[in-house]
């Protein structure tokens, strides 16, 4: 009868530990270790962030969602508050997605951004067939009014503007530019800022490591900032890759807006591993490369990244942040466009159906050498 009970005992001990290291093990093949925290390291020097996706915000990828509320203290929605989600007729909003992110970033005590307000792309087919100004106009100042208001006192941040200028520094001769006119841009912040007059209100754009373009945003501020409009900041995307731009290119951003009185926040930041078909750069997301799809040449690390490339992505996002740590009076706010590779833009754009490895956690949400090689920046930043 002892022997039984001593047995029943081993069997017992024999679960509790094979279960535990089980689970342990279950675990780990996610993220968990919150000690390897970027927002440790550098939330005393700025904002750190993720665009996270629709599956993060419904709760259906809980392993990315766990990187966010470990890893960042900012989030920003990578598509559910544009345009074409939450207004996809007239009148008639969508808020299912927005409210949920919101209240994540609630929860966890975040930085909330709103992406976006005015942005030509991913409109609704209803905004793209507007012809006469009154009823841009009025579309234009329901939803700015209608959206800013649901989350006054709630979303911290917005991006007013997305991508207004040419690479000539002209403005874009977008829907409402050409119903609405050249102010157009100081509307859309006047209007935010009487919906919500403590949100902090940001222009946001892509190649501004272009002289001319960023000529063109320069003069923007000015003008709106000599006018007594509020703009608190100017957001650099950041879609970069490896070599491009370099950093003196990046630091010249950063020292040309931080002159203009505002923050400069780098909004959309990853870094792509993949050959630039025609050496494109920037990120006009309608930009057409689907004769490239399919070309071996254009997608090399389908199976993995060899660990050189590896090594110089690592070595990529230490020099940026190096430069990032030195201006980090200028800088408010750093946002990585996603949380891991395997969901990144990068994968379909330019190119549909490429691999990339763009971000810090890879395919299986562990972190990558450029995640590590950010924390030990950070904790030497530290001491
Ligand atoms: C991208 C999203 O990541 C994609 O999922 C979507 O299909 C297209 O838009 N500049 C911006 C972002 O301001 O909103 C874009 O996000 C990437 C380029």
């Amino acid at each position: 009868m002892k022997k039984k009970s001593n047995n029943l005992n081993l069997i017992l001990i024999f679960c509790i530990v094979f279960c535990s290291f089980s689970f342990a093990n279950n675990l780990n093949t996610s993220f968990i270790d919150s000690t390897d925290s970027l927002k440790k390291y550098y939330i005393s020097l700025f904002n750190i962030g993720a665009a996270i996706n629709k599956d993060i915000i419904l709760g259906l990828d809980m392993e990315s969602k766990h990187i966010v509320e470990s890893q960042f203290n900012s989030i920003t929605p990578e598509n559910s508050l544009k345009w074409m989600f939450i207004q996809p007729s007239p009148n008639s909003f969508n808020f299912k997605a927005a409210d949920k992110y919101v209240n994540i970033g609630l929860i966890n005590n975040m930085h909330i951004v709103g992406h976006v307000l005015v942005w030509h792309s991913q409109l609704p087919d209803f905004m793209q067939k507007i012809e006469s100004k009154s009823e841009m106009n009025n579309h234009f100042e329901s939803h700015i009014n209608t959206v800013v208001s649901r989350y006054k006192g709630k979303i911290d941040a917005w991006d007013v503007v997305n991508e207004a200028f040419n690479d000539d520094g002209s403005l874009r001769e977008s829907i409402f530019y050409n119903l609405l006119g050249n102010n157009y841009i100081e509307k859309a912040f006047k209007l935010a800022h009487d919906a919500d007059p403590k949100a902090y209100l940001i222009y946001n754009d892509y190649n501004l490591y272009k002289t001319k373009k960023r000529g063109g945003v320069i003069r923007m501020v000015k003008g709106m900032k000599s006018k007594g409009i509020k703009i608190d900041g100017v957001g650099v995307q950041a879609h970069w890759s490896l070599n491009h731009p370099s950093l003196d290119e990046i630091e010249q951003i950063i020292l040309d807006i931080s002159k203009l009185g505002v923050d400069v926040l780098f909004t959309e930041l990853d870094i792509s591993v993949l050959p630039n078909p025609w050496e494109l750069v920037g990120a006009e997301v309608n930009q057409n490369f689907s004769k490239f799809e399919g070309d071996p040449k254009m997608n090399p690390y389908k199976e993995k990244l060899p660990k050189s490339i590896q090594n110089k992505l690592a070595k990529r996002y230490k020099d940026i942040f190096k430069l990032f740590i030195k201006h980090s009076d200028k800088i408010s706010r750093v946002t990585f466009w996603g949380v891991m590779d395997k969901h990144s833009w990068l994968n379909d754009w330019p190119i549909k159906g490429r691999i990339n490895y763009p971000l810090l956690f890879d395919r299986k949400y562990q972190a990558k050498k450029a995640h590590k090689a950010l924390i030990e920046l950070g904790s030497i930043n530290n001491d």
